[in-house]
């Protein structure tokens, strides 16, 4: 499905509540599912990519009732599988487009003795599964799989090995997939990683009756097994990298004033706040509460005229991970040139996001330049009217509706429908906005 934007004919102004965070969804669903007992859930992110998740843990026979939804998302009862571990179905376990319930759910099936087979879309079976194999085979669990990609089968070891992971790589996927194997095994299993990546796994299992052992210093966590979850109730705060495209189009789009509710405000998520402030951009953020372990509170975005061109740098990124394509966008309304660093990761994402964002900022008209790791892009720059692919990519459909917002002819958006996976209301929450500011 196509979906033409056009400049923005005033500025956005109003209060929002973005929806549900996707991280803390999918964990959420896979810790109850883990848990004895039923937990209930709300706020839950309603989206392609989580009903994906809930899909995987009811064929893998946990019970999950949707008891209703509202504007924070769905409300659901998830009756886990407690020491009965999950059951292996007779078929593959479908994970669609999303690497968080591929990799979290190979670090969970590793500690049960069973074998299973997941496979994924067309983007998922290019995406790269031996980050997590690698440490989950250490551990006792064997797998069979396309070169390192889906359809994988894992058979899980009946006695996994503790094991201390020292991680190449800064993903939270990666940590979480040996924590959730660790959970069977025993002993001590502990992950290292270089520069920090989101901490929900950490944040939640404590409340699902599993002490996390932390030492941030040392960039180190890790918990004792054998450790069984027991069923705790869970509200899942608003999502940051939802949250950060109406900021983004607040910021360039002159006279708006926007506030958004309810947001998630956990510094290993919001790098992308951090890096525009430093842009000059004016964005406040304000905590008003805890929802679970999580910082909660309000982002407070108005249009910026001087923003000036920043370096972000390679041990940032893990923080603002999912927000390079729209910090790219937000790029070409600062003056002077923006460097990402340290961003190879983005080529193994949905799509190959750099070159995604290279070859769209290009056809807009903007200077970008790209290299193995690194993407500049060169402000302040005209953006003329284009066609654009999202590439089934969600964050790139939802990138270039914010770039529209200040271009001088239409965007076109090919392939719009891919914002399902993270944010199907985003063209109407954006609408709402700018309705908002015709009403005053
Ligand atoms: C996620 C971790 C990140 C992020 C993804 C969600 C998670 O991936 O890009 O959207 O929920 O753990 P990596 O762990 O591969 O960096």
């Amino acid at each position: 499905m196509k979906r033409v934007w056009s400049r923005a004919q005033g500025p956005l102004r109003g209060s929002v509540r973005v929806p549900g965070d996707k991280s803390i969804s999918h964990r959420a669903v896979l810790f109850a599912a883990l848990a004895g007992g039923t937990s209930r859930l709300t706020g839950v992110l309603d989206s392609a990519d989580v009903r994906t998740t809930i899909a995987a843990v009811r064929a893998l026979e946990a019970q999950v009732e949707e008891l209703g939804r509202d504007e924070t998302g769905l409300t659901l009862d998830v009756t886990g599988w407690g020491s009965r571990g999950p059951v292996a179905p007779d078929g593959p376990v479908d994970c669609g487009n999303s690497g968080t319930t591929a990799r979290l759910l190979l670090g969970l099936l590793a500690g049960w003795p069973r074998e299973v087979t997941l496979v994924g879309d067309d983007s998922l079976s290019r995406r790269p599964m031996r980050r997590v194999m690698v440490p989950l085979a250490a551990m006792g669990a064997t797998f069979t799989s396309d070169d390192g990609r889906l359809p994988v089968t894992v058979r899980g070891a009946a006695a996994p090995k503790a094991l201390f992971y020292d991680s190449p790589h800064g993903s939270a996927q990666v940590k979480t997939a040996v924590l959730l194997a660790g959970l069977r095994a025993r002993g001590t299993t502990s992950v290292r990683e270089a520069v920090p990546s989101r901490d929900h796994t950490e944040t939640m299992l404590p409340a699902f009756g599993v002490p996390v052992l932390r030492d941030p210093d040392a960039g180190w966590c890790g918990l004792d097994g054998p450790a069984r979850l027991v069923a705790h109730d869970l509200s899942v705060p608003a999502d940051p990298s939802s949250a950060a495209f109406l900021v983004g189009a607040a910021l360039i789009v002159p006279g708006s004033d926007l506030e958004i509710r309810e947001v998630t405000l956990n510094p290993t998520r919001t790098g992308f706040v951090r890096v525009l402030q430093r842009m000059g951009a004016d964005l406040a953020v304000e905590s008003v509460s805890t929802l679970g372990a999580e910082p909660v509170g309000t982002m407070r975005a108005r249009s910026t005229a001087q923003m000036t061109g920043t370096l972000v740098t390679a041990e940032e990124v893990p923080s603002l991970i999912d927000e390079v394509p729209l910090l790219a966008v937000v790029a070409c309304a600062a003056r002077g040139t923006t460097r990402f660093e340290g961003i190879a990761e983005l080529r193994v994402k949905e799509s190959d996001r750099l070159e995604a964002i290279a070859e769209g900022l290009g056809a807009l008209g903007v200077h970008v330049r790209q290299g193995p790791d690194w993407l500049e892009v060169d402000g302040p720059a005209a953006l003329h009217e284009a066609s654009l692919d999202s590439r089934g990519d969600h964050r790139l459909a939802m990138a270039w509706a914010v770039a529209a917002l200040t271009a001088d002819g239409d965007v076109e958006v090919e392939r719009w429908d891919a914002v399902d996976v993270s944010y199907p209301a985003f063209a109407e929450d954006l609408s709402g906005l700018f309705a908002a500011s015709a009403r005053e």
